[in-house]
């Protein structure tokens, strides 16, 4: 979730991306205009289940499917948007559910809920897993281990652990690096994700993507690093890690996604341009869980609704699918 992206157009542009040939895209489905598709998480059996950050509603979309139709799973009445999502055990989720709009956050309106799906079928058991009265705004949802799943919570700059079975919250992590600035004041640490014993986080404010060592616990082991910061007119909000070893960020309102790898080179746009509505405002991004489609790096937009692209250009938020296969 991005708000004001005014300010970040001056916010450190240090590295110049390399050029590589962009990987196709294809369209899955374009929703109505106005409508901002916020986060994903893939199924074991390949569907997709989309947050809307413009309205609380999750729907469930078959990618594969030859013409692509979402599923309306549920409309969350006691929110205003959703945001995270993510897997705890398979076809078990949970998601963030709260009050916001694009200038204002409600602290104490987030709450955390169980999607628990039936293999097989498109039937879901809603139920609320936690609330979190001291939260401002979580953006970001990661899973930790079967019982505990890890927010950002973008305005405070600090990571939760919450038990999904308990609904017991606390912060786990504190660092300079998740903070956002006086300028971007709602918007710090954003996208996030464990691999093993390292957290990885994006932070829109700062334009960075950063890396920390955690504990079992989900507390910090070490201080932040760096991996790397964004390119010019862009800032990252969610992303996909592949294989251990690449990271694919959405770029917002850099119309595109952008691959770095280990170590934080070598870096690059890998698909999108910004002067195009091909991936216009990607907001998170997930591999295909099936063998035909793991090479698919699936890509929700907001359909450029902050800053229309070339001044005019607005579609609605879409599900892209790029083909990673090089
Ligand atoms: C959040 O929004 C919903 C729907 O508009 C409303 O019913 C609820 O009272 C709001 N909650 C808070 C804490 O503002
Ligand atoms: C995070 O750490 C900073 C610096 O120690 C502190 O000022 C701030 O209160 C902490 N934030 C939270 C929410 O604990
Ligand atoms: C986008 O458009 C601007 C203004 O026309 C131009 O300077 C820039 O090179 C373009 N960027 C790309 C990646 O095409
Ligand atoms: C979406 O909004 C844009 C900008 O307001 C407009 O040009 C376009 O025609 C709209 N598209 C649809 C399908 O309504």
């Amino acid at each position: 979730m991005r708000f004001s992206y005014v300010s970040t157009f001056g916010l450190l542009p240090l590295l110049l991306p390399i050029t590589k040939a962009l990987f196709p895209t294809n369209l899955v489905y374009e929703f109505p205009n106005g409508t901002w598709v916020e986060n994903l998480a893939v199924r074991p059996c390949g569907s997709i289940l989309l947050t809307i950050a413009t309205s609380p509603d999750l729907y469930l979309i078959d990618p594969l499917s030859p013409s692509p139709e979402p599923v309306h799973l549920h409309h969350f009445d006691s929110a205003s948007g959703l945001l995270g999502i993510t897997e705890t055990s398979p076809d078990t989720f949970h998601l963030i559910a709260a009050n916001f709009t694009s200038t204002a956050v409600t602290p104490g309106s987030n709450h955390i809920f169980t999607v628990a799906l039936e293999t097989g079928s498109d039937t879901s058991h809603i139920s609320l897993a936690a609330t979190l009265p001291e939260a401002l705004l979580l953006n970001g949802l990661t899973t930790l281990n079967p019982t505990t799943i890890l927010a950002a919570d973008s305005p405070k700059g600090v990571v939760w652990a919450i038990n999904v079975v308990t609904g017991d919250s606390r912060i786990v992590l504190n660092d300079t690096l998740m903070a956002p600035t006086p300028a971007l004041p709602t918007i710090g640490i954003n996208g996030l994700k464990v691999d093993g014993s390292t957290l990885y986080f994006t932070n829109s404010a700062q334009a960075l993507f950063a890396k920390i060592e955690i504990n079992a616990d989900g507390t910090a082991a070490g201080k932040a690093v760096v991996v790397a910061r964004s390119p010019r007119g862009a800032s990252f909000d969610d992303f996909a890690l592949y294989r251990h070893k690449y990271a694919f960020l959405a770029t917002g309102p850099g119309n595109s996604i952008y691959e770095v790898a280990e170590h934080g080179m070598p870096q690059a746009v890998v698909a999108g341009n910004v002067n195009s509505t091909e991936i216009a405002e990607p907001t998170s991004a997930q591999f295909g869980r099936t063998p035909v489609d793991n090479h698919v790096l699936y890509v929700t937009t907001a359909g450029r609704l902050s800053v229309p692209i070339n001044g005019y250009e607005v579609v609605g938020g879409q599900l892209v699918a790029v083909d990673t296969r090089r």
